[in-house]
């Protein structure tokens, strides 16, 4: 343990729990990672790690003797001087944050005599912060600090993210609180924005609800390009350029899904109307989003005509490359829509898994995918996919049609591969 070692105590073991506390193991912190979910806390103490994370389990492995895990609240709070709430706010019925996680975590707080900090990990609706102050201040615990500190990591790339960010937010009511949680993060090279605790936890969902509007927006261009005779990739490429614009975040698709987007767009857009405000390019965003996991079945019925008992391959599983996650994947939207068309389904995905999907078969290999299917569709990025011998695969089909929904492949090998292939947003086949 490095000097200036403090003690964190991480509330959820989840995705983002164990990145916090892992990497903050790894700038030399001791740290405690609580969770109520027993069997997740043994199979960490075993050593293994619960979730598929790209560095993950290096960075656990590497600060065993930093990293303790435990479900009991008093063995996690023991000693520690900042507690991070890393717990689930999954959408409720209505479409706002449950926050049922959150408030059991700051009501479990045992009722230390010391300063400690409270630091919220998880996304919250804003106001969250200031509901959180009155409630420690209720059970007398004024001496208790709180500081809106949220993530911005990805998955797939969440180690880097924590550690490479490209800034760190900080919103406290003390502003030594503030100092405090930013010198907790000494080791990692970043600016720093301060704020209220308001703010912060706005920069979180405006953070997010701005990168979902680039997608829904340049698969709208897309969408336009098609009708046009436009090549999204090189529209793409052409305003990216633009410094103003940049390049990220501008790839067209068949939509984005994953833990966050789809959950964090609920949310703010619920947020913004119980506060009487009707976000309007926020619920364009969510509804060109869902038309777009959709538009793949009228290229499929364009190109095969009823899919009623056609094979079609489903090529990933996963919302995106690198993860198993598969909730809110667009793959799922797709594989529901083409068995309502009476079509049989099979998957193939390198890591995710099928389970949920009911009636969609899933397969080992992209061979057995794609052999006999009348279509394939490309859903997840993944990097394989660049490896495989098309040529073989488009022979083994019965018929050779793919839609690359990520625009993966490349339109001139594809063919020449034997395929009818159309993607999003290029001239089609
Ligand atoms: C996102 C944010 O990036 C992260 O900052 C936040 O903390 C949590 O939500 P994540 O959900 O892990 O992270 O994935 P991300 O890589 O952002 O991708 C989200 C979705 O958008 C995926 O389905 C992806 O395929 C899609 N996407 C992304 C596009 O369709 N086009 C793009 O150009 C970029």
């Amino acid at each position: 343990m490095s000097e200036s070692g403090k003690r964190v105590a991480v509330f959820g073991a989840g995705y983002v729990g164990l990145v916090t506390g892992a990497c903050f193991a790894e700038l030399g912190h001791r740290v405690v990672v609580r969770d109520v979910v027993p069997e997740k806390i043994e199979t960490l103490r075993r050593g293994d790690v619960p979730i598929f994370e790209p560095g993950l389990d290096e960075l656990l492995a590497r600060n065993r003797e930093r990293l303790g895990f435990t479900t009991d609240v008093n063995e996690a709070i023991d000693g520690a001087e900042f507690v991070y709430v890393a717990v689930g706010t999954p959408p409720t019925y209505s479409g706002d944050a449950d926050l049922s996680a959150v408030w059991t975590v700051i009501d479990e707080l045992p009722a230390v005599d010391r300063r400690i900090v409270v630091c919220m990990k998880s996304t919250v609706p804003v106001g969250t912060g200031e509901k959180v102050r009155h409630r420690l201040d209720a059970r007398g615990l004024a001496h208790v600090g709180y500081v809106s500190n949220p993530e911005f990591t990805a998955e797939g790339t969440a180690v880097r993210d924590f550690m490479e960010p490209d800034r760190i937010v900080l919103g406290a009511f003390e502003e030594a609180d503030g100092d405090a949680v930013a010198k907790l993060h000494e080791g990692i090279d970043a600016p720093v924005v301060r704020s209220d605790v308001a703010s912060a936890e706005m920069i979180k969902l405006a953070a997010n609800a701005a990168l979902m509007a680039r997608i829904s927006f340049i698969n709208e261009i897309a969408n336009v390009c098609e009708a046009t005779g436009a090549d999204v990739v090189k529209v793409a490429e052409g305003i990216g350029w633009d410094r103003r614009i940049g390049k990220s975040f501008l790839q067209a698709g068949i939509g984005f899904g994953g833990s966050c987007f789809p959950k964090d767009s609920l949310a703010l857009k619920q947020l913004a109307a119980s506060s009487g405000y009707h976000f309007q390019v926020l619920n364009a965003v969510i509804e060109v989003n869902e038309l777009q996991k959709r538009r793949v079945i009228g290229k499929l019925k364009h190109l095969l005509g009823s899919l009623r008992g056609k094979r079609i391959a489903l090529l990933g599983l996963a919302f995106k490359p690198n993860t198993d996650d598969t909730r809110e994947s667009p793959a799922f939207v797709l594989a529901g829509r083409l068995l309502a068309e009476g079509a049989d389904v099979l998957a193939w995905d390198p890591v995710a898994h099928a389970d949920g999907l009911h009636g969609v078969v899933q397969a080992e290999t992209v061979e057995e995918a794609l052999a006999d299917a009348d279509a394939a569709v490309l859903v997840t990025a993944w990097p394989e996919l660049l490896d495989v011998d098309w040529a073989s695969l488009a022979a083994r089909m019965r018929s050779a049609v793919l839609v690359d929904g990520r625009n993966m492949l490349d339109p001139e090998a594809m063919r020449a591969a034997g395929f009818r292939y159309d993607a999003i947003g290029r001239a089609a086949t």
